[in-house]
């Protein structure tokens, strides 16, 4: 069974104040990082969902431009589609777009996935990338800053879908991951074990697509095979929901916005 994990979750009116507080938690993230440590290593999702926060970070008239200090920001992916980076199923295409071609983050601290290979050497690739950008040695694994997660209506996360074989990876840092369910069925993601490492991993989720979902991921029997994203409970406790009212129609009550719900 898996260790009970307390799961804060924020409530917002609607998309754009949610981006605003993604974009807020990613900025305090990297400050505290590079405070700490003198470097930031932050994981970052694919989807929809995280590009008006991509946009809100990019934008000079948003406080958080200035306040993050990108020579110190490490960024990386949680998942990638086996394409190539100019198409448009690409995450990091998205990201480009939205986010890498508007901030002065150096292209050496990109660290992409490279979907145009082969899905098995884009993923040895990328975990060679991660062990030497956390300088790990041996068995170690990364501990990432931040991970941003999304999570699909069928309860995947990263790329860990449903009854594939990724869930019972927990010997590499990253692996590709056959997903018939989904045209671009190559994936190359982040393991559970990695994300469970992360020292504050925080779903964003919007939308009523997601309502039923959020509440049988987090409130229903445990059942990871059908529903990955209750394998999330990171072993540093901090896991945080960032909603809209429409996607957190099912949760409790929240008090002032916040809400927290225990996962034996
Ligand atoms: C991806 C993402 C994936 C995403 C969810 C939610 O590559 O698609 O990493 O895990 O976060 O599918 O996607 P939306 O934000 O589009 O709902």
């Amino acid at each position: 069974m898996p260790r009970s994990t307390t799961v804060t979750y924020r409530v917002f009116s609607t998309p754009p104040e949610v981006a605003k507080a993604a974009a807020g938690l990613f900025a305090s993230s990297v400050v505290e990082a590079a405070q700490a440590r003198g470097i930031a290593r932050i994981a970052i999702s694919g989807g929809t969902t995280p590009k008006m926060m991509f946009e809100l970070l990019a934008d000079p008239a948003q406080p958080f431009f200035t306040q993050i200090p990108w020579d110190k920001l490490d960024l990386y992916w949680v998942d990638e589609r086996c394409v190539g980076p100019e198409d448009a199923d690409s995450n990091y295409r998205m990201t480009r777009e939205a986010l890498l071609s508007k901030v002065p983050l150096p292209a050496e601290r990109v660290h992409r996935i490279e979907g145009e290979l082969e899905p098995e050497e884009a993923a040895a690739r990328y975990e060679a990338a991660i062990r030497n950008g956390f300088l790990l040695e041996g068995a170690e694994t990364p501990t990432f800053d931040l991970i941003l997660l999304g999570m699909g209506d069928d309860g995947h996360t990263a790329s860990l879908f449903p009854h594939t074989e990724a869930l019972d990876n927990m010997m590499n840092i990253a692996v590709a991951n056959h997903v018939p369910q989904k045209e671009t069925s190559w994936r190359v993601t982040l393991t559970w074990p990695v994300i469970n490492q992360g020292r504050h991993v925080a779903f964003l989720i919007e939308g009523e697509a997601k309502t039923q979902v959020l509440h049988e991921v987090f409130q229903g029997k445990y059942q990871p095979e059908a529903y990955p994203a209750q394998i999330i409970r990171p072993a540093s406790g901090k896991l945080t929901l960032l909603l809209d009212e429409a996607a957190a129609a099912k949760l409790p009550e929240t008090v002032n916005g916040i809400g927290t719900l225990e996962l034996n």
